[in-house]
């Protein structure tokens, strides 16, 4: 037994062996494995006994010692050693410990989040065959990481080097970490064809939509007899561009804590294809494919800022919203959110069938490389919307969404739909636009409003719409509650920081947008307008559903 041995049984017995290789004393490690590596001269004593390992006996040159004398020793020694890291008790502990593929490691501001992050690779690095990624949203927020980097790893593993043009760390055993940035959805495209075993994004809800994130899931590959465990690692403040997406996949689905099956934006498990080889082999297909944990991180956490004091008292002059997130870690708080009216009481209702007679429409905001929104809408005879229906893909051309679209209401008439106008710019000087190619197999659609102001105009009428009349009792736009996403993503939509008319356009979007388009046709029901037979009686009032 070495002194680590000795010092974590007391504190956590599930900390893997390879954080404790982390603590370690100058010039050399505890272990016997990480001391069989060349360590600095200058830092070793001879009488080292690090060479106290179980499973490599030193070069026995003296009988086994009492094991009270031994005892002695080791507490002699750790009272020399300088341990360059030794994870905070708690939740750092537990993230450095996570054995699911997918973990979050995220709450309040100085928990140690960062720090933990850019320690982690190392459980790895001794592996010839790792390959690691650790990502920034940009190149600057990368610094602060390199920076800690610097400090830890050449005191971890002497010999590590950073290549400062490719910004990589290579390790002794070969094994590399590249720290690099992922700004816009197209920079993924750096890393096709790469396999990585661990991949960390620190400050996740920087990014404003899973797309990275599920992207470089595909990228997460060992070859065989490597020994390496997949993982996806994150840590991150509550808020930001990306808060919805990130509470939705790691914290609403289970306790705090506690690891669960992964679901997909539609709350199903995400299973083994059968297309994929590796579960065919393996019986997998159609079973739970990754697990993921949220460990939720608190300013009390970390004793390093903690006893401090200075910095909570920063953090506890903040306005209430900043300070419920980043010193609580408080994930029901979105940030300047836009629509706070929203609520489950009044706005989300049981799904029932809907009248054919009463008027119905669609629109849609279309986005291949984000997602792709679309909502359907009947008008009750009170004027009131209910939204019955969302669609939200990702990655569907226009022409698989027409056939999709068309498909999902074929049993009912949809009197029209309305879409992103941008839609209708031509793609290159041949062939139609995307909405002619849409409409041209039969899913028409009308432009949307993008006249100066429509955008704030389409807020506000959402606004007007989300309101309960006093007198009847009801908001005047609801949702079925099966419209997950969009119940999901509208009450946690950021306003815009610079425009508070706005909502921040660089959050997830697409299914306000498609909302707001759809709003923005001013549909009302009126006698008139109801079609008692239910089928198009080739005469109807132009404006009955417009109003325009
Ligand atoms: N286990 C640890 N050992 C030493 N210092 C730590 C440890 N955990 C955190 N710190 C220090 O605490 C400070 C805040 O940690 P950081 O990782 O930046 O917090 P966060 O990313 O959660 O805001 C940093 O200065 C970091 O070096
Ligand atoms: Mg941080």
């Amino acid at each position: 037994m070495n002194t680590k041995d000795k010092k974590s049984s007391t504190s956590q017995s599930t900390l893997p062996d390879d954080i404790e290789r982390l603590m370690k004393k100058q010039g050399g490690f505890t272990r016997s494995d990480l001391t069989a590596r060349k360590v600095s001269k200058k830092n070793q004593d001879s009488k080292q006994p690090q060479k106290n390992s179980s499973k490599k006996p030193a070069k026995a040159k003296e009988p086994t010692p009492e094991p009270e004398i031994v005892q002695e020793k080791l507490e002699e020694i750790a009272k020399e050693r300088k341990i360059i890291f030794e994870p905070n008790p708690g939740p750092q502990e537990e993230f450095l410990a996570a054995s699911e593929q997918e973990v979050l490691y995220g709450g309040a501001a100085g928990g140690g989040k960062s720090f933990a992050m850019v320690v982690d690779p190392l459980r790895y690095a001794e592996n010839p065959n790792s390959n690691m990624l650790l990502l920034r949203r940009s190149t600057e927020e990368l610094r602060e990481l390199i920076s800690v980097s610097k400090q830890l790893y050449t005191q971890a593993f002497p010999g590590a080097r950073f290549l400062e043009r490719d910004k990589t760390w290579v390790f002794p055993s070969g094994a590399q970490l590249w720290m690099s940035y992922l700004d816009r959805d197209d920079d993924v495209m750096r890393y096709q064809g790469q396999a990585y075993n661990w991949i960390g994004f620190d400050e996740l809800t920087q990014w404003a939509t899973p797309y990275a994130w599920d992207y470089m899931r595909s990228r997460l590959r060992t070859s065989k007899n490597t020994n390496l465990p997949l993982c996806q690692r994150a840590t991150t403040n509550p808020g930001g561009p990306g808060h919805f997406w990130v509470k939705r996949m790691f914290i609403d689905p289970a306790p705090y804590g506690k690891a669960f099956w992964a679901l997909d934006e539609n709350g199903e498990t995400i299973t083994w294809s059968e297309k994929s080889k590796f579960a065919q082999l393996n019986g997998l297909v159609g079973k739970p494919m990754l697990k993921r944990r949220f460990i939720p991180a608190s300013l009390m956490d970390n004793p390093y800022l903690a006893e401090d004091g200075m910095y909570e008292a920063n953090l506890l002059a903040l306005p209430e919203n900043e300070r419920r997130k980043l010193l609580e870690g408080d994930w029901t708080v979105a940030e300047g959110a836009a629509f706070t009216e929203f609520n489950m009481e009044d706005h989300v209702i049981e799904p029932f069938d809907i009248p054919d007679n009463w008027p119905k429409f669609r629109a849609c905001d279309y986005g291949y490389g984000s997602y792709t929104g679309v909502l359907w809408f009947a008008v009750h005879p009170s004027g009131q919307l209910i939204v019955y229906r969302e669609m939200y893909v990702s990655k569907v051309t226009a022409s698989d969404l027409a056939d999709m679209i068309l498909e999902a209401e074929s049993n009912e008439k949809i009197r029209y739909g309305v879409l992103d106008s941008s839609l209708w710019h031509k793609r290159g000087d041949s062939g139609p636009s995307l909405a002619e190619t849409m409409i041209m197999k039969g899913c028409r659609w009308r432009p949307s409003d993008r006249s100066r102001g429509s955008r704030v105009a389409g807020k506000n009428e959402i606004h007007r719409r989300l309101q309960v009349d006093d007198f009847a009792g009801e908001a005047g736009l609801v949702f079925f509650n099966t419209c997950r996403n969009t119940i999901s993503q509208l009450p946690s939509l950021p306003l815009d920081k610079n425009n508070p008319e706005d909502v921040d356009t660089k959050s997830e979007d697409h299914l306000y947008d498609a909302l707001r388009y759809g709003i923005m046709t001013r549909p009302r029901s009126s006698l008139f307008d109801a079609d008692t037979t239910g089928l198009r009686t080739g005469f109807q009032a132009s404006d009955g559903v417009f109003g325009y």
